[in-house]
């Protein structure tokens, strides 16, 4: 395949093309597993009686009900290349890519698609998680830009991939951050052009590096002889907040950004299990030596973590917190437990790889020394069993036979191999229902399940929370600390839904009794609850509307009500893009969403799409989550 080819996969299915996986599964190792397509069955059928007790909530419920329950009236599919909302609601675009946060540059046009320098001070691409932050009477956006629609960033390039130092610089700048201050008059939110608040954050900016990895010697580099202080964050995926006030973004697909200018490089065994291979899909390597593996081999250990960020203090330095992990992260869902310990939940997107928990030494108590509560504390791979429950296995040099805690936080997929984790099916956004000790995680989809091992070679046998072979739509598994304090290393699981279509599939594939032909949807992926404990659901999956996934439309954000099981759809995205990030307005008012790589000429008409933050509010100006 060509560098141009590459950049047109999805990220996992560019990780499918650089590190095949063998056809078949290591069938000693899935009897191993102690997996019984009985027990299987025997859990399918306690979780499908009580999901039917849900679907008759809806078979019965009347759309006047639905509406007093949910707040709007659930809509119908869209096919077209455009956001539609409920009636009674009404949305308009806040920020988009290319946009400027500060007067001194240009917005792009079709004409005029930037430079490195002048994206360094606009909005970033593909919008992702993000939170707002309130100071005094501003509030300030913080937002992850995922990866590029590289085709549009380079859309004056004939292959739509860097050809100067230029280009490279400006698709490291789209990466990364964007942090502005928003304002609303009249009712339209707007970035406030050049407030102090306004900062980017890039694949070039310094990020110091803290706990246990921080100074290992794989986290050396010849620019960096400490092991601490790195250059750069990308492919900033889901997010997560803290009570103290910072924003975490979170590192995901940073496997496909290196390559290798020496087409027979060497490599450490441990880059297959990431992904690391001597093809980029950028090429970046031409450009920094950075991204050259046959120059900075050890530049890979140094991206993979959970960053934190000050967004209220554009002079911080945001710091890789080590301690959470090294892996595709998706989000980071934190709480603090009963003790004041601070939790956090994880997933690691990829087919068949594992959920994660960190559970912090220190507690937090209001106004305490938070610098280092991130640093120190115990790392947690799940385990589900068939009948049900669960427990969190914690990764340490006894139970894994790593050399070091620094070891385990580095090769975190191996210490969860180690240590027999579950794999899932794609663990994306990891949401705690504000109300109960319940644990929400999205399985978007793994058309390996049952068919393939994860890149480590463990099997992935069908079962437990990942019930369907070659998994095409996803599911949503919730777990409950056995005594309801988040510290619990047991739990109990059950699925909140199994995505599927009641019209054309066939058995599994129909869903769980609350999916109708009313709601359905396929690849459950971002997830939030608001304030009232109601959890939002965004979908990033197949939009052809066609074949299995008729009925389903564009991509979507739904409602779900985590007591009964009801879901209801609330948004339709343009045709082509994902949606993805959801946050509120301080007066909850207002929901921020994004709008990811859409197609045709979403929002602008103007001859090319660009990723945006789109705002949502009701026609009364009433609170909406
Ligand atoms: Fe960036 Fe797994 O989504
Ligand atoms: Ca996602
Ligand atoms: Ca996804």
């Amino acid at each position: 395949m060509t560098k141009q080819d590459l950049a047109d996969l999805s990220f996992d299915d560019y990780d499918e093309v650089i590190n095949p996986r063998p056809d078949t599964c290591d069938f000693d190792r899935v009897v191993e597993s102690g997996l019984s397509r009985r027990g299987f069955l025997g859990g399918m059928v306690a979780f499908g009686s009580g999901a039917m007790a849900m679907g008759s909530t809806i078979l019965t419920g009347s759309p006047a009900s639905a509406a007093a329950r949910f707040g709007f009236t659930p809509i119908g599919i869209d096919t077209s290349n455009d956001v539609t909302v409920p009636v009674g609601y009404n949305w308009h675009v806040v920020a988009k890519w290319g946009q400027p946060l500060f007067s001194d540059v240009a917005d792009v046009s079709a004409n005029h698609l930037g430079t490195g320098a002048s994206q360094a001070r606009a909005f970033g691409d593909n919008t992702d998680g993000m939170d707002v932050f309130t100071i005094g009477d501003k509030q300030v956006l913080a937002v992850n830009n995922e990866y590029i629609q590289n085709r549009v960033l380079l859309g004056n390039r004939a292959k739509g991939m860097p050809e100067t130092d230029d280009d490279a610089l400006k698709v490291k700048t789209a990466h990364g951050v964007s942090i502005a201050e928003i304002a609303e008059t009249d009712g339209q939110w707007a970035v406030v052009l050049d407030s102090p608040f306004n900062r980017r954050i890039h694949m070039d900016t310094p990020i110091q590096i803290a706990g246990p990895a921080a100074g290992h010697d794989l986290l050396k580099t010849s620019a960096d002889a400490t092991g601490t202080n790195a250059l750069g964050t990308w492919n900033n995926c889901g997010n997560g907040r803290t009570p103290w006030g910072t924003y975490l973004t979170c590192e995901e697909n940073f496997n496909g950004y290196f390559g290798s200018t020496q087409s027979d490089l060497e490599t450490p065994r441990d880059f297959k299990r990431y992904g690391i291979s001597l093809q980029s899909r950028y090429g970046l390597e031409q450009f920094d030596p950075r991204f050259d593996l046959s120059q900075t081999l050890n530049e890979p250990y140094r991206h993979g973590y959970v960053v934190e960020i000050d967004p209220l203090n554009p002079d911080s330095t945001p710091v890789k917190r080590t301690a959470l992990g090294r892996f595709k992260h998706e989000n980071a869902e934190l709480v603090i437990a009963n003790d004041g310990r601070v939790v956090v939940y994880m997933g690691d997107d990829e087919r068949g790889e594992f959920m994660y928990k960190f559970v912090s030494d220190q507690q937090y108590g209001e106004g305490s020394d938070t610098s280092t509560l991130l640093d120190t504390g115990a790392l947690f791979a799940a385990k589900f069993n068939d009948d049900g429950t669960g427990k969190w296995l914690e990764l340490t040099p006894q139970t894994t036979g790593m050399a070091s805690q620094a070891e385990i936080c580095v090769l975190s997929r191996q210490a969860g191999s180690a240590v027999g984790a579950t794999t899932m099916d794609r663990p994306e956004w990891v949401a705690v229902n504000p109300n109960k000790a319940e644990v929400y995680c999205c399985l978007t989809n793994n058309r390996n399940r049952g068919i393939k091992p994860n890149a480590g070679g463990d099997p992935t046998p069908v079962g437990g929370p990942n019930p369907r072979e070659a998994n095409n739509f996803g599911q949503i598994v919730r777990l409950r600390p056995t005594t309801g304090d988040h510290t619990d290393t047991g739990f109990n699981w059950d699925l909140y839904v199994m995505a599927g279509n009641p019209v054309v599939g066939e058995g599994l594939n129909k869903g769980s009794a609350n999916i109708n032909a009313g709601n359905m949807f396929n690849s459950p992926d971002g997830m939030r609850f608001d304030s009232r404990g109601m959890m939002w659901i965004q979908t990033d999956g197949n939009d052809s509307n066609e074949g299995e996934f008729a009925g389903m439309g564009n991509n979507q954000m739904l409602m779900g009500d985590p007591a009964t099981g009801e879901i209801v759809r609330f948004l339709t995205g343009p045709s082509g893009s994902e949606v993805t990030g959801l946050t509120w307005s301080a007066d909850r008012r207002t929901a921020f969403v994004g709008i990811q790589h859409p197609g045709g000429d979403f929002p602008d008409r103007a001859g090319m799409p660009r990723s945006a933050v789109i705002a949502v509010k009701r026609d009364d100006g009433g609170v909406i989550g």
